[in-house]
């Protein structure tokens, strides 16, 4: 990676104009001045007396104190005065030990240049949301006007494209493979203008590109390190921002040995756009749904301050914070288990009897390349043209169920062969009886 951000080094840093990028709702947007005195609050000693602010009362919510056991370790306890806390607002960042511990895990996995950067730069910043969809869909209304030409590579996960497509924006789908995102195809697209043009004020050169770098939903790829390079280049000479939205990164299914997890600066994997974001233009969307728990509802940006600090703003006049109480359950866990305890007990889940998944039922009827990240298999079935009818009428009469792959395209009713699988949940016994009740099917359409 050291390598990687050599190159990219060479190049002179640009020095980003964010007020271009936002919408005029986002430009609008005012801190909320009893928000900011929670946040001062939560950075103040115990001995302040606080007259401020609407907080209720916590000693008349019913809960009293709380212990949650952890598998295989010690229990996280909630004494009194921390479930007060748990149960009072909290600041619209998230709270400061959640947020620190998140700062340092980015920096020792991704090395983002903009760590060292001032505020005015880019400098990275961080702030916790309310899984990474909270996140998505702030960023996609702070960048995104109607009419506004945004880059993504479809099929795509349809949460993006229920949060994008209410904006009026025009989607242009770059091809992807099993690799993800094509640069050439993006850079064939970006031919269409000017980047001399991508500064002028009403300018369509596109300002924001989507991507999912690892596993993607539906289709299972992974984005190799000299692809996002080249992305990162174009977006550097189209004056662009990037959107890595990036739940399944500690899903990337590479064998690694216990020591090498203990040491947790060693990352395995390819390196990130937020490793190479030299401008600081990447707004990286963490998740910990896939890895600790979705209903938890935690999740992050990480990205140029003045970005993040706009998406903070909204979340104050929206939900105000995430739940305290489970910031606080994630933030003693992690606290507990240490960086390097985090990265041994979540990595690497080597699904080997999926992964090698190649029943002897299905090669005849369907194609598909296994993936290396994430929790999905996006199967193209033969000899079908559209999967919507053979899934939802005469899948459910067999008693199996996958996702007819035409919701993953910008326009959900062109006719689709693909059927996305998602392999997180079922043993693999059901999965192998599942596929052949499905190739049963396929074999009777054909
Ligand atoms: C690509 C992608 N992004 C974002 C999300 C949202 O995840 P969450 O809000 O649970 O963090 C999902 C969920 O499936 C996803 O697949």
């Amino acid at each position: 990676m050291s390598n990687l951000r050599n190159v990219l080094h060479l190049r002179p840093i640009r020095s980003m104009n964010y007020a271009r990028f936002l919408t005029a709702v986002s430009a609008a947007r005012k801190p909320s001045p009893i928000r900011i005195l929670t946040e001062l609050q939560q950075r103040s000693p115990p001995s302040l007396i606080s007259l401020a602010g609407g907080a209720p009362n916590p000693n008349t919510f019913p809960f009293q104190s709380a212990s949650i056991k952890v598998k295989g370790g010690e229990a996280l306890v909630m004494d009194e005065p921390l479930m007060k806390r748990a149960l009072q607002y909290s600041g619209s960042y998230g709270i400061p030990e959640l947020l620190s511990w998140m700062k340092d895990l980015q920096k020792s996995l991704h090395n983002p240049p903009t760590a060292g950067y001032s505020s005015e730069r880019g400098q990275m910043e961080m702030c916790v949301t309310t899984g990474s969809q909270e996140g998505l869909c702030k960023i996609f209304e702070m960048l995104v006007n109607s009419g506004d030409n945004v880059l993504l590579d479809a099929p795509t996960y349809s949460g993006t494209l229920a949060a994008l497509q209410p904006l009026g924006c025009n989607l242009i789908n770059v091809a992807s493979d099993q690799h993800g995102m094509i640069p050439a195809d993006l850079r064939k697209i970006l031919e269409r203008w000017d980047p001399a043009d991508a500064q002028k004020p009403g300018s369509s050169v596109p300002r924001v590109l989507y991507t999912i770098p690892n596993g993607g939903n539906p289709t299972g790829a992974s984005m190799t390190c000299e692809r996002k390079q080249e992305v990162y280049e174009l977006a550097r000479k189209y004056d662009f921002l990037i959107i890595e939205d990036d739940p399944y990164y500690f899903l990337q299914f590479q064998k690694v040995s216990s020591s090498d997890l203990s040491l947790y600066s060693q990352r395995p994997w390819a390196p990130t756009f937020l490793s190479m974001d030299v401008d600081s233009r990447v707004l990286r969307t963490d998740s910990f749904s896939k890895i600790l728990s979705s209903g938890l509802r935690i999740g992050f940006i990480t990205g140029p301050k003045p970005l993040v600090e706009r998406v903070v703003l909204h979340i104050q006049a929206s939900t105000m914070h995430t739940s305290t109480f489970t910031q606080l359950m994630v933030s003693q866990l992690l606290h507990n288990w240490g960086p390097g305890g985090f990265l041994k007990n979540k990595l690497i889940y080597i699904l080997d009897g999926f992964l090698s998944f190649s029943p002897v039922c299905f090669v005849d009827v369907a194609e598909w390349h296994p993936p290396m990240a994430g929790m999905f298999l996006w199967i193209k079935l033969k000899g079908i043209k559209d999967t919507q009818q053979l899934i939802m009428e005469r899948a459910l009469e067999k008693e199996v169920l996958l996702v007819p792959g035409g919701v993953f395209n910008i326009n959900s009713s062109d006719p689709c062969p693909y059927v996305r699988a998602a392999f997180s949940l079922s043993t693999p016994q059901q999965i192998d009886e599942a596929f052949r009740r499905l190739a049963d099917l396929i074999k009777d359409a054909m």
